[in-house]
């Protein structure tokens, strides 16, 4: 083979938050790690995302996603404060909480009952009447059926996480490979031992494949049938120097989060049949503005920044899957997020560095485990 040979003790192929997440918690522990990007780091979900650290509003049971959610959620303030140390860069936690306004009867009955079983798992959940609403939004909410308000959901500036994380991980000698799609796997006597690429030859003992929606396809080049999926969201920025409300406001279909640095994150679609295209549409976008405004009308004089695009790693039970691949020697995966990439990068991040140091993990990692996918040769 022509080309370079580099030679590493852990290689993660994705260079998103989850991939760059984990780098940074294995580089934290002594692990020799290289991380392979196809494009640019992050440029992917990470890019087109929320931000959400939402752990209560985006699970709709108790169980164990809803557990690794709030575990996630938990790690999010230390993790600022390391990576802010590290790196200088600030991830912008921003906390006033996320309103989760009812649109119809079913829905607040709904929301009353996650209201009740949120409440017995020990998490803060208060319900709000219109009258209470109104009094809270200034007016700007347009009145629903009540709404439930989550303070203890926050959510960050993603591409500063994300650069955040790279950047630490950098500092503790991780080696970042942009532009480098591979090519293949590197098999030997039936275990993976590398990657392929265009230039040359990652050599590894272990491969951790963090590719998000890619996942499936790659997974696929070893027999594995790891059913992640692409599920498109599209979404768009607005400006302002002065958002209309500090909180969250989330509803079905679409929700507005005022960042910290001003601008207003308005997202998104759930789009299955869209494949691998990541453009944003304008039948998506004025729906979505449509939306936003009757939600909260003085969005509609805000002028318009960035729309947004970007393919979610679906799973089938919306659960990611995270650790070693029962069958294939060396291969790893973490991977399926779905909606919760960045709420669940931290625990993500330390689970597989436990796993991969051969400590106890912090997560039970069975309901997880790989072996809800299948290898089929
Ligand atoms: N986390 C929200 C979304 O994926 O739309």
């Amino acid at each position: 083979m022509m080309g370079t040979t580099h030679q590493t003790d852990t290689l993660i192929v994705g260079g998103g938050v989850i991939g760059c997440a984990i780098a940074y918690e294995l580089a934290k522990a002594g692990v020799d790690v290289i991380v392979l990007e196809k494009e640019t780091l992050g440029s992917q979900s990470t890019r087109a995302g929320a931000g959400m650290l939402g752990a209560q509003v985006e699970m709709t049971a108790p169980g164990p996603m809803y557990e690794l959610g709030v575990k996630s959620r938990a790690l999010f303030p230390k993790l600022r404060e390391e990576l802010l140390d590290i790196s200088g860069i600030d991830m912008e936690l921003h906390t006033p909480g996320i309103f989760r306004i009812a649109v119809d009867e079913d829905d607040r009955a709904a929301l009353l009952e996650r209201q009740r079983w949120q409440t017995e798992c020990g998490q803060r959940a208060v319900w709000f009447e219109d009258e209470d609403l109104r009094g809270e939004m200034g007016d700007l909410v347009s009145p629903r059926y009540g709404a439930l308000y989550l303070p203890d959901d926050h959510q960050v500036r993603n591409p500063q996480l994300l650069l955040a994380l790279a950047a630490s991980a950098k500092r503790l000698g991780v080696r970042i490979f942009e532009h480098t799609p591979m090519m293949g796997f590197l098999q030997e006597h039936g275990a993976v031992a590398g990657v392929k690429t265009a230039d040359g030859v990652i050599r590894a003992d272990r491969v951790i494949v963090a590719a998000g929606a890619w996942s499936g396809l790659l997974a696929r080049q070893l027999g594995l049938d790891l059913p992640v999926f692409p599920v498109k969201g599209q979404s768009f920025l607005l400006d302002s120097y002065s958002p209309p409300t500090p909180f969250t406001i989330y509803t079905h279909g679409c929700y507005i989060l005022p960042k910290k640095n001003g601008q207003v994150y308005v997202g998104a679609t759930e789009e299955q049949q869209a494949g691998f295209d990541r453009r944003p549409n304008l039948r998506s976008l004025a729906s979505l503005s449509t939306q936003a405004v009757e939600l909260l009308p003085s969005l509609g004089d805000l002028p318009f920044s960035t729309p947004l695009a970007g393919l979610r790693p679906g799973s089938r039970d919306g659960m990611p899957y995270l650790g070693s691949v029962p069958g294939i020697d060396g291969l790893y995966v973490a991977s399926g997020h779905f909606r919760n990439g960045v709420l669940l990068s931290a625990i993500t991040g330390l689970v597989m560095a436990e796993l991969l140091t051969g400590k106890e993990t912090s997560v039970d990692l069975e309901a997880f485990s790989l072996k809800r996918a299948h290898v089929f040769g």
